[in-house]
């Protein structure tokens, strides 16, 4: 648990008021107060574990990539021996950005301005006109590097922090680890990317995302109705649920953390049920992976989870796998079936991150994913279907970055901005009878809790001490 101070706004307002826990509210001003944002990006993103993409965007020695990591830019690149490195892209000479590129190959990074250069591990090589020594005599060479992030990799995903002696990745994961593990470490390849990510900018507050993320269930019902409605995505003569606000699809086991972290569960057995005319409750975990191999993979593939995951993690993940959800604070993860017209189904491996770029302003970047082995063709259709839907232009994507700025905008109202967020749909329903996985864990109809705890943690890491 960390040491609780209360950072104090220029209006007298403490931060730790900004959170009603009683009838859990949360002040609109959060989603639009430029103090509040310089806070964020000093007591979270200056603190915790950041997205910054996959290592299958730089595969060679000396790719790197160029990302945001809360209000800092930094570049990270692959070293000689195939490790991965993050580094603050500003020089320290006088602070020009070292790589003005968003991507590239080289073993030295000279900076346009004097010529400083620098390795990809960010360590200092040297400056032009050595025999005058241009860098100086006082401050020595080994400290003239970049500044150097912790960095870990999970599941091929690049994570860095500044908070060199923090958590480890696996402390901040917590219990929710073993449900991610089903996702991005379940195959023996792992994942890579097909493309470099979409990136798009959205005029919204970077928690009018990230909040949603925390697996926010309930806005598909009315935002994202068309989901269960139109075309293919139409749920006709599939039992329980069919034209009733309980969509089966809203009824599963929601998994929340006190990280801040959150997953939702889906049941397959209507699709299972569809695909096989069977019941699913009647057959083997061997018999599911058969009927319907997890998103992004096929059959061929499926005798890999045995080597990669627990029995239980797999009897969950062929009967209630996690679909969406987040990690905190700014990811959303979907890994979905797509309804074909034949009645078969696509699966779709898509990360998104939602990176500040002021109060107002965020960066929408968007991977898309398949299995090292997949192959072309499934690649393929996943690339397709995935932008589809998940894309700049994505079907579903294009409701929701419509709500963001009119969230944003509103907490930017003279009345609006003392309005609050409300999450007080939570009943804490525990988890189903016999459920194998850890966690915080609900089951029934999506509920807030998932996203209080998410707003908790955010409190916590704002008015957390700095001392650690
Ligand atoms: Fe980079 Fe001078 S600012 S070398
Ligand atoms: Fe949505």
């Amino acid at each position: 648990m960390l040491t609780t101070t209360s950072p104090v706004l220029s209006d007298g307002t403490k931060v730790s008021d900004l959170i009603y826990p009683a009838t859990r509210e949360v002040q609109m001003r959060v989603l639009s107060d430029r103090e509040i944002y310089e806070l964020e990006m000093e007591k979270i993103f200056g603190k915790i574990w950041v997205l910054l993409g996959h290592e299958s965007e730089i595969p060679n020695s000396g790719d790197f990539i160029v990302r945001d990591m809360g209000s800092d830019s930094v570049i990270a690149a692959r070293g000689k021996e195939g490790e991965v490195f993050v580094s603050l892209n500003v020089c320290p000479h006088r602070g020009m950005r070292i790589s003005t590129a968003d991507c590239g190959n080289t073993q030295i990074h000279k900076c346009i301005y004097h010529g400083w250069a620098f390795r990809p591990n960010g360590d200092f090589i040297g400056s032009p006109i050595e025999r005058e020594c241009m860098h100086g005599k006082m401050t020595p060479k080994e400290e003239l590097g970049l500044k150097k992030a912790r960095v870990t990799l999970y599941g091929g995903l690049i994570f860095a922090t500044w908070n060199v002696d923090g958590p480890s990745f696996e402390d901040f994961l917590g219990d929710a680890k073993w449900y991610y593990d089903m996702l991005f470490c379940r195959s023996d390849k792992g994942m890579e990317v097909l493309g470099p990510p979409q990136r798009f900018i959205v005029n919204a507050n970077w928690k009018t995302a990230g909040e949603q993320s925390a697996a926010d269930g309930f806005h598909t019902l009315t935002l994202h109705r068309w989901l269960g409605e139109v075309g293919n995505y139409a749920k006709k003569g599939e039992g329980e649920g069919e034209g009733t606000d309980l969509s089966p699809e809203m009824i599963g086991v929601e998994i929340s953390s006190p990280h801040g972290h959150a997953l939702r569960c889906i049941d397959l057995a209507r699709k299972i049920k569809r695909l096989t005319g069977l019941d699913p409750a009647t057959l083997s975990v061997e018999e599911k992976l058969n009927a319907l191999p997890p998103a992004g993979m096929t059959r061929d593939m499926v005798e890999q989870l045995a080597r990669n995951l627990s029995e239980d993690q797999l009897r969950v993940l062929t009967s209630m796998p996690p679909q969406v959800g987040g990690m905190f604070p700014n990811i959303l993860f979907g890994f979905v079936y797509i309804p074909q017209p034949d009645g078969s189904v696509v699966g779709s491996m898509t990360l998104h991150a939602y990176v500040p770029q002021g109060p107002d302003k965020l960066e929408f970047v968007n991977w898309i994913f398949a299995e090292k082995d997949a192959p072309p063709e499934l690649r393929e259709k996943m690339l397709k279907q995935t932008i589809q839907l998940f894309g700049t232009s994505g079907m579903v994507e294009q409701d929701d970055s419509d709500t963001w700025p009119h969230m944003t905008q509103s907490a930017k109202g003279a009345m609006g901005r003392k309005s609050t967020l409300k999450y007080q749909a939570c009943f804490e329903t525990g988890a189903p009878e016999g459920w194998p996985g850890p966690g915080i864990v609900n089951e029934g109809f999506t509920k807030d809790d998932t996203q209080w705890h998410w707003w908790q943690y955010w409190h916590e890491l704002m008015t957390a001490s700095d001392e650690k």
